[in-house]
C-alpha cells in the first residue's frame, strides 16, 4: 500500500503545483490589466496632441500609474533589455525570463515565478507595435530624437522594429492572493 499512496501523493503535489501555476497566471494577468489599459490610454491621449506631448505623458504618467497600482503587497512595472529610463531596470527575478524571451523569438507565453516570502511573480512580453516606432523605431523625427536625448541621455530604446520584443510587463503579488 505504500507505493500507491506515495504515487498518489506525488500526483496530488503535481496537480496542486499545476493549479497554483494556473491561478498565478490568471491573477497576474488580472493585476496587470489596469496597468496596461491606463498606460495605453495615457499614450493615446498624449499622441493625439503630438509625439512631443506624448513623451511628457509617458515620462510623467507611466511611473504614476505604476505607483498607484502598487499597493496591498502588489508591485507592477515594465522593463526592457534596452532601457530608455534606467529607473525601469528589471527586478532580479524578471531578468532570466526576459532573457528566455530574447533567446527564443517564438516564445511569447506569459510566465510565472515563485518568489521569496510567499510571493509570486508574473511576466508578459511586450511586442513593438507600429505605433511605438514613433519613439522607439529606427528613424525618429529629429526634434523628437533630440528631446529624448535630452531627457534620457542613456537611452537605448531606439532602433526597434515592428513585432520585435520591446520588453516585458511584470507584477509581484502575495501568493495567497492567487485564489480567485
Ligand atoms: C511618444 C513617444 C513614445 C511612444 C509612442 C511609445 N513610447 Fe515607450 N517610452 C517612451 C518614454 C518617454 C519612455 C520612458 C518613460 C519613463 O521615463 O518611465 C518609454 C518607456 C517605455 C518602456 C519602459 C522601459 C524603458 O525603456 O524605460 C517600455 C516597455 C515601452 N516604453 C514600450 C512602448 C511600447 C510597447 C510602445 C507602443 C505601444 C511605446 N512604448 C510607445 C516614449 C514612447
Amino acid at each position: 500500500m505504500r507505493r500507491p499512496s506515495i504515487a498518489l501523493a506525488i500526483a496530488a503535489l503535481i496537480a496542486g503545483a499545476a493549479l497554483a501555476e494556473e491561478n498565478h497566471l490568471a491573477r497576474g494577468a488580472e493585476l496587470l490589466a489596469p496597468f496596461k489599459r491606463e498606460l495605453q490610454a495615457a499614450l493615446r491621449e498624449g499622441l493625439a496632441e503630438g509625439p512631443s506631448r506624448a513623451i511628457g505623458a509617458c515620462r510623467l504618467r507611466a511611473p504614476q500609474i505604476a505607483e498607484s497600482l502598487s499597493r496591498d503587497g502588489v508591485r507592477v512595472g515594465r522593463t526592457s533589455h534596452r532601457l530608455r529610463n534606467p529607473a525601469n531596470a528589471s527586478p532580479e527575478w524578471v531578468r532570466p525570463i526576459l532573457d528566455a524571451y530574447l533567446a527564443d523569438s517564438d516564445d511569447r507565453a506569459s510566465r510565472v515565478a515563485q518568489l521569496n516570502e510567499g510571493r509570486a511573480g508574473y511576466v508578459e512580453p511586450i511586442a513593438t507595435k507600429q505605433l511605438c516606432l514613433v519613439c522607439h523605431g529606427e528613424s525618429l523625427a529629429p526634434d523628437l530624437a533630440q528631446q529624448i536625448r535630452e531627457l534620457y541621455p542613456e537611452d537605448r530604446a531606439v532602433g526597434f522594429r515592428e513585432g520585435e520584443l520591446r520588453g516585458v510587463f511584470w507584477v509581484e503579488f502575495p501568493q495567497g492572493d492567487a485564489t480567485p
